[in-house]
């Protein structure tokens, strides 16, 4: 198969929306975007699967639509996975140098060592990402084929989940006749499209805050140090205007998306707005600082979460380029400040960009993820057997092809 006949599928599963997008690799490294299929979610509940019936059937109405707008069949793709299922943990893989040279069967030993460690018969790996290495001691190394030693130790990302919880997945995207290729981490796709070079090399946070979910990966210089998922995310801003005004769900987000905003500082405390009752009484007027200052009580917590999150991780104040905010809930006006001043870091928000095809839905944060697994099956398709010449877009020197070269994500 050519390059230019390469064909890649991803289907983002959130809680809102489902996503399928077909795209063909041009000239090795773009993307044209040839199928979009975007369905409302059905049977999911804080990124996992709670009524497979219901999930199934918007999955294949996502994936029919992709298949007519781009005319191929789809049959294998890489597919999104969050919820609070997912865990991480580091872990160190030491081997001894056989010959006295680092080579890439050392290093594959080593991560292999560092996967051996006590995980639960009811969970499975997802990603193993190598971050550094050391030789006889010597910590901090990043490059270690061709040098000289008797002990090689990798630090090494694992990332796990619930083998129920996948095997659920995997059904319900097989019953539209797809096979998963493989999972990818939701804040690992997000990263893909929404942090700069760098961002990443001088260590940077995703946030990608979705309906169900929010999901954080940490980079450091250039690399995965820490990723989480936390089981909160836009619907619960939406379940607590409902209750907090009285109104149905469907009127909460309605007036969320409206006149929401995620400052009450920055909201003229004389707005108001006015809600139709669907009783027939009379429409109801809404100070839109009292709006404002449900979401705000709520995206505070989040924000507090992710931050707890990031201190515990060990990173705090270790990252200078700030907080990269993207996911559908992020476009909540305010939003951005708000993060900047509970993390105390610069924060922007980002979106899918410089994309051609059919794009004209894709602009917006909420599809980050869904171009992430794009961009991510780009980087395996650019590997040979599991060695993925990461970025290799953004390739400088030997150095860092030879880095790219050896970073590995499993399975
Ligand atoms: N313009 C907007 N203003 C405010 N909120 C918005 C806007 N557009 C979308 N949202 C919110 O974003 C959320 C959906 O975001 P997104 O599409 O990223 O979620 P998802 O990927 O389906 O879910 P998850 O990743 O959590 O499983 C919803 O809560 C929705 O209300
Ligand atoms: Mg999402």
């Amino acid at each position: 198969m050519s390059m230019e006949e390469h064909i890649i599928v991803g289907i983002d599963i959130g809680t809102s929306k489902i996503c399928t997008l077909v795209a063909r690799v041009e000239d090795g490294s773009n993307l044209r975007i040839l199928g979009v299929g975007i369905e409302p979610s059905q049977g999911l509940r804080k990124g996992t699967v709670v009524d497979l019936s219901a999930a199934a059937l918007a999955l294949s109405r996502s994936v029919e639509k992709a298949e007519r707008t781009s005319g191929f069949e789809i049959n294998a793709a890489l597919v999104s996975l969050a919820g609070s299922h997912v865990s991480s943990i580091n872990s160190r893989g030491v081997v001894g140098i056989t010959g006295g040279i680092v080579d890439l069967d050392d290093i594959d030993r080593a991560l292999d060592a560092a996967q051996a460690i006590a995980i639960p018969h009811n969970r499975e790996i997802v990603h193993v990402i190598q971050r550094n290495f050391s030789i006889d001691g010597q910590d901090g190394i990043r490059t270690p084929v061709g040098m000289h030693g008797y002990r090689l130790e990798v630090e090494a990302h694992i990332i796990t989940a619930s083998s129920s919880t996948m095997e659920n997945l995997r059904e319900c995207v097989r019953a539209s006749g797809i096979e998963v290729s493989q999972f990818v981490l939701n804040p690992l796709a997000s990263g893909e499209v929404v942090l700069s070079e760098t961002e990443r090399q001088m260590g940077a946070a995703v946030i990608d805050i979705g309906g169900g979910t929010t999901n954080m990966a940490i980079y450091i210089d250039g690399d995965v140090w820490h990723t989480m998922v936390l089981a909160v995310g836009g619907n619960y801003v939406t379940s607590d205007i409902a209750h907090g005004l009285r109104l149905p769900i469907a009127q909460a987000e309605e007036i969320k998306l409206k006149y929401g905003h995620a400052q009450t500082s920055a909201v003229n405390p004389e707005e108001q707005f006015t809600v139709r009752s669907f009783g027939g009484d009379a429409p109801s007027r809404i100070m839109r600082v009292d709006l404002a200052e449900i979401i705000e009580a709520r995206m505070e917590e989040i924000f507090h979460l992710v931050l707890q999150e990031i201190r515990h991780s060990g990173y705090d104040g270790l990252l200078p380029a700030g907080v990269v905010l993207t996911g559908g809930s992020s476009l909540i006006p305010g939003t951005r400040q708000l993060a900047a001043q509970i993390m105390g870091v610069p924060a922007r928000i980002a979106q899918p960009q410089n994309l051609i095809g059919l794009t004209d839905q894709l602009n917006t944060p909420a599809f980050s993820t869904s171009v992430g697994l794009l961009e991510w099956a780009l980087l395996i398709s650019e590997s040979s057997q599991h060695i993925d010449h990461q970025r290799s877009k953004h390739m400088k020197n030997w150095t860092e092809q030879l880095k790219d070269l050896l970073r590995r994500l499993l399975p």
